[in-house]
């Protein structure tokens, strides 16, 4: 490790009586001492909180390595609470003097007035959130303020307020979804009856309803929020009382400070309270499966918003100019959270790796979690925003739909299946004639709905023929009578078990 302060020291304290005997520049030190001006690097250095075994302050790199202050100022709220449940279990329990805690918690009032009012001097020096709040307080309070670390390390202080802050995020996040899943349910309604092509390697498959295709991410979403509320469950959980790692020498009451901070229980283990990123995770893949959703939707809509598709328009809410080619309207919201799937996966699997052996417990290691969290938090938020954006601004247009599906043949399959069902042909037998029906239509420039009687005797013999009507993309689609098929009565028991599972969601939250 690289200490050069006492070095740097000497080097000073030699430079001054040198110059004092050869120069009488030692004027400048004596002003220096008398204003307290700092004469090295590191005598300018805040006291540390854990100052007491050194002699010397960290290097200016090694200063920077360690701070934290610059991402996480952003839980000062969440710090604050939790040292105010912790310092009123303190008095409660009778480990420090009422009138002491009473001081505290006025000073950490205080305090956060201060830091919202942007008053606060963030200062790398003094590493990180909790440090600065405590030195604070020390000097509105005095020497008292000392008292409120009783019982409790940064550890389990930092831990607590990463589960408040994720908390809230989570509970606000459960809300977007709610508000996404509503908005999708609702398009799907609105869409009811509409025909969409369904495909398979970007190819033309079969007709569905739109409403189907819609209904398809809407149970995608659904499943994240799940998972969304599973992480909530996890992080519903105080690590605060683990202390270092091993518990406290006093006789404090974790229930208590999980109740004042509305956590409905307290890890089971101290060692494990203050070293688990598990909620964390658990969060990030929810992120992450939730991006993987928004990013194929967001691919889907980015397909069929081309001018080769044109299935669809991107709003102008959406959507942005060139630089250069004024006819363009870039789907550029939709690229963009495609794009941000690569960044959420990245925040998780920087925490995988970071996890990765990490050993038994609190490990510095794990103050870089709070980088990657926090900007998954944020992220998440704009991905169903963003995507409840996209939605809210799409025009279908149908009509080019139904063309490609005639033009690819999409009901190939409903004639392979017909023969199947009334003229009992064995199913691989079927496939083919169906085959070579679309090699006939290919040829004669035809539609598979445009094939007469004439027609199909001669591509399969006189016996064959296919009822008036069978081929329409609607009929099609109504003939897929199964649980979660795509015929309109299929689809409105989607939508109304859907409905059912909404209304749950709204009155559990
Ligand atoms: N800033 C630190 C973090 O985020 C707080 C905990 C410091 N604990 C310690 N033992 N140095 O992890």
């Amino acid at each position: 490790m690289c200490r050069e302060g006492p070095f740097r020291t000497k080097l000073v304290w030699f430079d001054f009586i040198l110059d004092y005997y050869v120069s009488h520049t030692y004027l400048l030190y004596t002003v220096a001492f008398i204003l307290n001006l700092p004469l090295m690097e590191n005598e300018g250095t805040p006291a540390k909180l854990w100052g007491g075994r050194f002699q010397e302050g960290v290097s200016k790199i090694s200063e920077t390595i360690s701070e934290s202050i610059s991402f996480d100022k952003v839980i000062y709220k969440q710090d604050i609470r939790a040292s105010i449940a912790h310092a009123r279990m303190l008095s409660r329990q009778k480990i420090v003097a009422d009138d002491v805690i009473d001081k505290i918690v006025k000073g950490l009032g205080q305090i956060e007035g201060e830091i919202d009012q942007g008053k606060m001097n963030f200062d790398p020096a003094l590493e990180d959130i909790h440090t600065h709040i405590e030195k604070r307080l020390v000097e509105i309070i005095g020497e008292e303020g000392k008292f409120l670390h009783t019982g409790r390390s940064r550890n389990d202080q930092v831990a607590v307020d990463t589960h408040l802050f994720l908390k809230e995020n989570i509970v606000e996040q459960k809300e977007l979804m709610i508000a996404l899943l509503e908005r999708l349910l609702q398009l799907a309604k609105d869409n009811a009856g509409t025909i969409w092509a369904g495909y398979t390697h970007t190819q033309i498959a079969q007709p569905v309803l739109l409403s189907h295709y819609l209904m398809s991410y809407f149970w995608m979403f659904q499943r994240d929020y799940n998972l969304l509320d599973f992480s909530l469950a996890e992080t519903d959980t105080s690590p605060l009382g683990a202390a270092a790692m091993a518990g406290a020498n006093y006789p404090i009451d974790r229930e208590f400070v999980a109740k004042e901070l509305g956590f409905s229980k307290v890890y089971n283990n101290s060692m494990d309270a203050v070293s688990t990123r598990d909620y964390q995770l658990s969060y990030h893949f929810f992120t992450v499966r939730l991006y993987l959703h928004i990013s194929r939707m967001c691919e889907d809509f980015i397909l069929y918003n081309s001018t080769e598709f044109s299935y669809i328009s991107m709003g102008d809410s959406v959507t942005t100019g060139s630089s250069i080619m004024p006819q363009k309207k870039n789907p550029d919201i939709a690229e963009l959270l495609r794009g941000k799937t690569g960044r959420v996966s990245g925040n998780m699997n920087a925490l995988l790796v970071n996890l990765k052996g990490l050993p038994l417990t609190y490990n510095r290691d794990l103050q870089e979690d709070k980088i990657y969290l926090f900007d998954t938090v944020r992220q998440s938020a704009l991905g169903i925003l963003g995507m409840k954006e996209i939605i809210s601004n799409v025009t279908f247009h149908p009509e080019k739909v139904v063309k490609n599906l005639r033009k690819g043949f999409a009901q190939a399959t409903e004639i392979a299946d017909y023969l199947v069902s009334d003229y009992k042909v064995p199913f691989r037998v079927a496939h083919e004639m169906s085959g070579k029906a679309v090699v006939f239509c290919e040829k004669e420039g035809k539609y598979l709905d445009e094939l007469t009687q004439t027609d199909i005797e001669s591509i399969w013999g006189a016996e064959y023929s296919l009822p008036e009507g069978m081929l329409k993309l609607e009929n099609c689609i109504d003939r897929k009578q199964g649980t979660g098929c795509t015929s309109n009565k299929s689809v409105q028991e989607q939508f109304a078990k859907a409905e059912k599972i909404l209304e749950a969601m709204k009155t559990e939250i």
